[in-house]
């Protein structure tokens, strides 16, 4: 393993974030946190509702700034939205008006390049995220999962080194939202990222990531620090595999407030 392996891609450092409220003190949302997460690295963050994730995402992307603190990429500092990040969101967050196709190569129009290098490397996407046929579909005449293949293609087509995903399948239905956990398996071994994914879902924290930080409630703390043992790439059996089950209830009893220990668990 080389050095620049080794180094963290992204490092928070006392990351304190907090929210004015008119007379009221302010809402402290992130207070000193820490973390850092390793080059090619899929870190889930599940937590609480209402615990920072989205707000300690916005600040890694630099659509938000810290009160304190400060986000490390490369060792450089984020000052702001930049190249080598991008996000994709809950609510797909993709132009009515525009075609699939031109949604993805939105975040390509902002960058210097010939109008075709921008649609070639929009359709790589389109296709890489199996929309092949839907180019010229309008939003409203895809269904969730297809918009947020777009949502993804879009994110992936700027080829950012961290991709930033805030509970992007929390909208879709139960099956949507599998066929996406195993497309997303599927990108993370074909493309090259650090992904920073935030799930209210344990199980598919725990079927897609590497390493999961458990959030606590506000202001948010790492509660814990798992590691996955599964191998790549990932195959749908490992749901029911005794550590899988085991690393499910031992986040379920953290997010519930309990510290079982290893003779709780339901047998
Ligand atoms: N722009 C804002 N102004 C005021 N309060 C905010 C703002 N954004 C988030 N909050 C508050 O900060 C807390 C954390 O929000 P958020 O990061 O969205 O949590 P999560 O994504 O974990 O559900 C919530 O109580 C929310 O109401
Ligand atoms: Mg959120």
């Amino acid at each position: 393993m080389t050095a620049e392996r080794r180094a963290p891609k992204l490092r928070i450092e006392g990351l304190t974030k907090r929210f004015a409220r008119g007379g009221e003190p302010p809402l402290v949302v992130l207070d000193g946190l820490d973390f850092a997460i390793r080059n090619l690295e899929f870190v889930a963050i599940v937590g609480p509702s209402g615990c920072g994730k989205s707000t300690l995402l916005r600040i890694i992307d630099g659509l938000e700034a810290a009160d304190a603190g400060a986000v490390y990429i490369d060792s450089a500092p984020v000052c702001g939205p930049g190249a080598g990040r991008a996000m994709v969101f809950q609510s797909f967050d993709l132009f009515p008006w525009r075609t699939a196709l031109d949604n993805i190569a939105f975040g390509l129009e902002m960058l210097p390049m010939p109008a075709a290098e921008r649609l070639r490397i929009s359709r790589h996407y389109l296709e890489l995220v199996g929309l092949h046929g839907f180019e010229r579909s309008y939003p409203h005449q895809l269904s969730g999962g297809m918009q947020q293949r777009v949502g993804i293609a879009r994110a992936l087509a700027t080829r950012p080194d961290v991709l930033l995903m805030d509970e992007p399948f929390g909208a879709l239905d139960v099956q949507t939202r599998d066929l996406l956990q195993d497309e997303m398996l599927r990108i993370f071994e074909a493309e090259a990222k650090t992904i920073v994914f935030v799930t209210h879902s344990i199980e598919e924290a725990i079927y897609l990531a590497d390493r999961i930080i458990v959030l606590s409630a506000r202001p948010a703390r790492i509660g814990m620090d798992i590691r996955v043992p599964f191998p790549r790439p990932r195959r749908e059996n490992i749901k029911g595999h005794p550590d899988f089950v085991a690393i499910r209830w031992q986040i379920w009893n953290k997010l519930k407030g309990g510290d079982a220990g290893a003779d709780d668990q339901p047998r």
